[in-house]
């Protein structure tokens, strides 16, 4: 078995072990009480059991590797490097919902070669390697052949990061194109419903490399188009997204203004 062989079956088990963890701590349903670390930036206990579990059991695996996390930043430098968001869709997570994941990337460089995404709720686990596809629960996925934006399906993805006006430009550009939007709360889980032809585009006019490593993997394998994350400060500081289904790629970018 290739190291990066090795280093994807490791990732499906440990991403697999982490999203358990982080079921059964999962809030019941009622008011939100985890902390905040801004307005609308939840921070639960469950962020920080998770990304020190995978932490740990990476380091043991292999401890030349580097290790990112949302909530612990670089803590490791490596030629490969994880790149962990211990709970992506946290709002949907700490009011009790099911559509939350554990998103688990493995890097060369800023290039992401291995995409793990466990939705334990949901009962869904995303998995690509550079070169050799994605599939979901086993079965290879392919982005939509849809062509047409009035027939669209397009997720967009909020956060404060960016001021209000900006977010309800790029909705009102979206529904005047023709597209029907959706917000569900999770950036990786609308990334990966693109690659799966679930729906047929992803938007954000911020998101972090944590939210969209294991993503983007899992994107070029099932044949999405996908904007330059990586490009300028990117893997640092974050960047737009624009992930779509080849046939509406051009006028979706056009009508949105991210760039493909
Ligand atoms: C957020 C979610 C949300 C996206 C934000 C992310 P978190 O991550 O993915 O859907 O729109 O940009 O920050 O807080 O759930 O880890």
């Amino acid at each position: 078995m290739t190291a990066l062989a090795e280093r994807l079956d490791m990732a499906v088990t440990l991403a697999t072990e982490a999203a358990a963890l982080a079921l059964r701590m999962r809030p019941s349903p009622g008011a939100a009480t985890a902390a905040l670390k801004g307005a609308q930036d939840w921070l639960t206990e469950a962020d920080g059991a998770v990304e020190r579990l995978l932490s740990q059991r990476l380091q043991l695996a292999w401890p030349a590797d580097g290790f990112q996390g949302e909530e612990g930043g670089k803590a490791r430098s490596g030629s490969l490097r994880w790149v962990v968001d211990p709970i992506d869709g946290t709002a949907n997570f700490m009011r009790g919902g099911k559509r939350f994941c554990v998103s688990l990337a493995c890097l060369e460089g800023d290039t992401p070669l291995i995409g793990v995404i466990v939705a334990t709720a949901l009962d869904e686990t995303f998995v690509a390697r550079a070169g050799i596809g994605a599939r979901l629960n086993g079965a290879p996925i392919r982005a939509a052949a849809t062509a047409d934006l009035a027939r669209a399906t397009v997720e967009l993805g909020w956060s404060r990061r960016r001021p209000t006006a900006d977010f309800l430009a790029l909705t009102e550009r979206v529904i005047a194109a023709g597209a029907m939007p959706r917000l569900n709360g999770s950036g990786a889980l609308g990334l990966a419903d693109v690659a799966a032809g679930r729906t047929d585009a992803y938007a954000e006019l911020h998101i972090n490399l944590w939210d969209v490593a294991a993503a983007l993997v899992i994107l070029a394998e099932a044949g999405a188009i996908v904007s330059p994350f990586m490009q300028g400060d990117g893997p640092l500081t974050g960047n737009p997204i624009l992930a779509c289904a080849p046939g509406i790629a051009a006028s979706l970018s056009a009508a949105t203004g991210i760039a493909l």
